[in-house]
């Protein structure tokens, strides 16, 4: 399966991710992850990328381009994928096109998850994330059974740094600019879902699922 997650900060992409992958055994391949990782190991890209994501502002198109060509490559990705936050630009859009093509892997789904502001800017404020394995928590909604560490590995839990509400407006001015030209790309090609991600989450999933029924 070759799906797309999209949606703006807080909509609910990475903790539906961790459900499609554990029910359709596709490497998540989250742009956003593997951004972080960078820049707590410190590395060239992480130290790039770094000014840019605590502004809320879109890391360069051609960073990112390379980076996810070069994960697409890897074995894993012969399964199928699932990317959470990419393409975000048409430009990358664009440069996506032409690296499924080059694998073999066109589109097939684009998850589109729908969610008001106020109801992110509450998502955002509550969640906490384990720097280790990357599960996601909500101190309200979905909290760890011990207040600050992961259920999965134990890892102590943080805040990322542009779960503000200043960044948080930053973000979604970038998605309204940036990315939901990319969702009108997408439907040329009839192949968007978009769905009503302020429901509950067990009502998200099975409404994905629903949509991925179509392509299984
Ligand atoms: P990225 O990490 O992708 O952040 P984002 O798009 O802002 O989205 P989030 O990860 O904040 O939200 P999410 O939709 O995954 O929500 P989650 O499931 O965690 O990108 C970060 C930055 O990296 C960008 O700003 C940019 O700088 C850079 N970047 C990344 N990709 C890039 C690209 N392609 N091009 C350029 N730059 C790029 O859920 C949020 C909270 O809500 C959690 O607490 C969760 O428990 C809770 N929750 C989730 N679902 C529900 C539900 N149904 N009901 C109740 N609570 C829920
Ligand atoms: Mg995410």
């Amino acid at each position: 399966m070759n799906i797309l997650i999209m949606g703006p900060a807080g909509a609910g992409k990475g903790t539906m991710s961790e459900l499609i992958l554990k029910a359709y055994d596709i490497p998540h391949i989250s742009t956003g992850d593997m951004l972080r990782e960078n820049v707590r190991n410190n590395t060239e890209l992480g130290k790039l990328a770094k000014t840019y994501m605590e502004a809320g502002k879109l890391v360069p198109d051609d960073v990112i381009n390379a980076m996810v060509e070069d994960r697409l490559q890897q074995p894993d990705c012969q399964k199928g994928y699932l990317l959470d936050g990419f393409p975000r630009t048409l430009v990358q859009a664009e440069a996506f096109t032409k690296i499924a093509e080059k694998i073999g892997k066109p589109v097939e789904s684009v998850i589109a998850l729908e969610v008001e502001f106020d109801t992110l800017a509450e998502r955002i404020t509550g969640r906490r994330i384990c720097p280790k394995c990357g599960a996601i928590y909500h101190i309200k909604s979905h909290p760890p059974v011990v207040e600050g560490i992961c259920d999965v590995c134990g890892g102590e839990l943080t805040q990322r740094k542009d779960d503000t509400i200043e960044q948080l407006k930053v973000r979604m001015d970038e998605y309204d600019s940036s990315t939901a030209p990319v969702i009108a790309f997408y439907d040329k090609l009839g192949v968007v879902s978009r769905i009503d991600g302020a429901q509950p989450r067990e009502q998200v999933f099975a409404e994905i699922q629903e949509a991925l029924g179509k392509i299984a």
